[in-house]
């Protein structure tokens, strides 16, 4: 099947381009490069992909894509996807995640594409207390800037599939976790600090929660649904493995041989959702799929990862802590 994958510079996107590759499409990707982008986690396949450097909210660019390429399917992964930076100014979350999201669903029906998979997110759901588990009718009750573009561009595939009869399928993912995450995120962060010997920043009291999947079953997931999910259709993709925060920093430092005193409990995140749960029965008994990996050998294998690619992440961090001072005045 020939793919237009967007985001597929991406963390997870670049992922699921390695997988799709492996298994016989062919993949055209489609990505800015924003800071969370970098060809590098496409190096070892670039010979087998045709590689756009390219902003899917520009429209005429992106339908000149579409014309050379001729994408049997989409699978849409790029995003705005940094809860805290749409705190900070929501605009460009809009601006890729809804109107990027718009250009390429019109695309996809100009051009008569067999199936759109949209990436969405479990934060869509909003946030649960203690106990329970989200499905796919639950009620979308997003809580940041971020997860109501998510909850938006979701809504325009919903639209188009019952507008236009446009072959639309969304996938929900949990917290993703594995090699090439951008060290804004809280493992490969943690990571970093630990190797360090510097402070761990954790939001509040680290009781948040969060169901933790490993970045490779959830592109397994994806290309399952690609070539299985019932167009109109959602799909949750979880694990089961749900973790507080604390825990996953002391997971850490525990298997880096470093101290939990090094941990430091900062003012919580605004708006900071409590839980997120997702029942997946209905990807396992209907498709098939069921993640591989549990937390702790998911855990060892990301941790080795940055070990391995320290360069990477002393990279990512530089621009980063620029970052961080541009906006809050100090590196992080
Ligand atoms: N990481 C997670 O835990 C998680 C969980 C659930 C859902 N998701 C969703 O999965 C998708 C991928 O997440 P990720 O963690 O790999 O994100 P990421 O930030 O690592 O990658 C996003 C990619 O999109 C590209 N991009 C951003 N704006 C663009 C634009 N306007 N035009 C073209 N490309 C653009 C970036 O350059 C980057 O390569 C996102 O849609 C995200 O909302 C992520």
């Amino acid at each position: 099947m020939k793919i237009l994958v967007t985001g597929g510079a991406g963390f997870i996107g670049s992922e699921f381009v390695r997988q799709a590759v492996g298994k016989g499409h062919r993949v055209c990707v489609v990505d800015k490069l924003t800071y969370a982008g970098d060809l590098k986690r496409l190096e070892g396949i670039k010979d087998k992909i045709s590689f756009y450097k390219a902003d899917i909210v520009n429209r005429e660019f992106m339908e000149y894509i579409f014309q050379v390429e001729k994408p049997e399917a989409v699978v849409h992964f790029a995003a705005e996807s940094h809860v805290d930076r749409s705190l900070l100014d929501p605009f460009p979350f809009l601006d890729t995640n809804v109107k990027g999201t718009q250009v390429l669903l019109e695309l996809a029906r100009l051009f008569a594409v067999a199936r759109f998979v949209n990436i969405s997110t479990d934060e869509v759901y909003g946030e649960l207390g203690p106990s329970g588990r989200f499905n796919e009718d639950s009620p979308l009750k997003p809580n940041s800037p971020y997860s109501v573009s998510k909850a938006a561009a979701d809504m325009l595939g919903r639209a188009y599939t019952r507008s236009y009869g446009l072959p639309v399928i969304t996938v929900r993912p949990s917290n993703n976790y594995g090699p090439w995450q951008y060290p804004e995120k809280l493992i490969p962060l943690v990571i970093f600090k630990a190797l360090r010997g510097e402070k761990i920043p954790v939001y509040g009291t680290g009781e948040n929660v969060r169901e933790w999947l490993y970045v490779e079953d959830c592109a397994r997931g994806v290309l399952t649904v690609l070539e299985k999910g019932r167009p109109g259709e959602i799909y949750n993709i979880a694990s089961g493995e749900e973790r507080k925060n604390l825990e996953v920093v002391k997971a850490i430092l525990d298997l880096l041989g470093k101290p939990h005193h090094l941990i430091e409990f900062v003012r919580d995140r605004p708006g900071h959702d409590f839980r997120y749960a997702m029942d997946f029965s209905k990807i396992r008994e209907q498709l098939g799929w069921q993640p591989e990996f549990d937390f702790a050998s998911g855990l060892e294998k990301t941790v080795n990862w940055y070990l391995e690619n320290r360069d990477w992440l002393e990279e990512k961090l530089i621009f980063l802590n620029s970052y961080w001072k541009k906006v809050y005045g100090r590196g992080e």
